[in-house]
């Protein structure tokens, strides 16, 4: 089993002692109830370092006052077992009061990729993830770090702030790893009961039929995002938005065209749970 850190002083005396010797480090950074996604970083993470960090924090500041925080799903001991079998060498797992102790007073915003999508529909959302991740980069200092492509915006915000901040870190996007029915692998599926998540399958459904579409030549974002309105409409869930955008600067776009990448992004809310995903249009 991975050993676990639960300060700040024992993780700089680890990362100090990893430094000494030379080795390389990867990251991988989650808030716990761990699935094949995270595992697939983990893994990830193993192949492109010498040595394996993961963190479990579930961090308060990425969530909104109406959201989900004293409910997200917790199950340490099994997280424990997965980083174990998936090779991490340590767990950091640190309380609220670690990384935000009295008189803590310092936050990151990224200005422009956070704007829009979710930074619309979750005020402060990525204030939050942006300060966390920095804190652990910056405590961590590892070489690599890994995020799931799953959250596109979020990867796109980690990529923005430690360009700008001169972090030096490699921030490895990976695939979305889907349940054998389509959908997105998320630790908040299991608030779904099995109707939810049975109408949950109208996001990829939504964005597979997208990409039908843009493969039979139709390049228009109205007729691209209508395919996955109509799919989340016939499976009654609520749209909370959705949006063709450049795959980098995440603005929207009219019209997929050809040498420019795009990003097809939708989230929805089956019952009260809130679902995101997306796909590669081309480009
Ligand atoms: P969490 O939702 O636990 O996700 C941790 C990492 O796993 C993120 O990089 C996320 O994109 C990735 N991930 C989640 N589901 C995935 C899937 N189906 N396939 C591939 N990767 C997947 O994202 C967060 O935590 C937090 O915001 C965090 C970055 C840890 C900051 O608090």
């Amino acid at each position: 089993a991975p050993a676990v850190l639960r300060t700040v002083e024992e993780v700089k005396a680890w990362a100090a002692g990893l430094a000494r010797e030379g080795r390389r480090l990867a990251l991988v950074p989650t808030m716990g109830y761990l699935h094949e996604g995270h595992l697939s970083l983990i893994r990830e993470g193993r192949r492109r370092a010498d040595v394996v960090a993961v963190s479990i924090f579930v961090n308060p500041t990425q969530f909104g006052p109406k959201e989900d925080l004293s409910r997200y799903p917790r199950d340490f001991e099994g997280d424990l077992t997965k980083c174990g079998e998936a090779g991490a060498d340590v767990v950091f797992a640190p309380t609220p009061e670690v990384m935000y102790p009295p008189g803590y007073q310092t936050y990151v915003e990224v200005t422009e990729v956070s704007q829009g999508l979710c930074g619309e529909r979750r005020p402060g959302h990525f204030r939050g993830v942006a300060t966390i991740v920095t804190q652990l980069l910056a405590l961590f200092r590892p070489a690599v770090a890994l995020f799931g492509e799953k959250d596109y915006q979020q990867l796109q915000v980690i990529k923005a702030f430690n360009r700008d901040l001169h972090l030096g870190v490699d921030i490895v996007g990976m695939p979305t790893v889907r349940e054998p029915d389509g959908l997105a692998m998320s630790s908040r599926n299991a608030y779904l009961s099995t109707e939810e998540r049975q109408r949950a399958l109208s996001l990829s459904r939504g964005l597979r039929a997208a990409l039908t579409l843009l493969h039979g030549g139709t390049r228009d974002a109205v007729a691209l995002t209508g395919a996955v309105r109509h799919e989340l409409a016939a499976a009654g869930l609520r749209e909370d938005y959705v949006a063709l955008v450049d795959a980098e600067r995440l603005t929207p776009l009219d019209v997929v065209t050809p040498g420019r990448a795009a990003r097809l992004l939708v989230a929805a809310f089956s019952g009260n749970t809130r679902l995101i995903d997306n796909m590669a249009l081309g480009g």
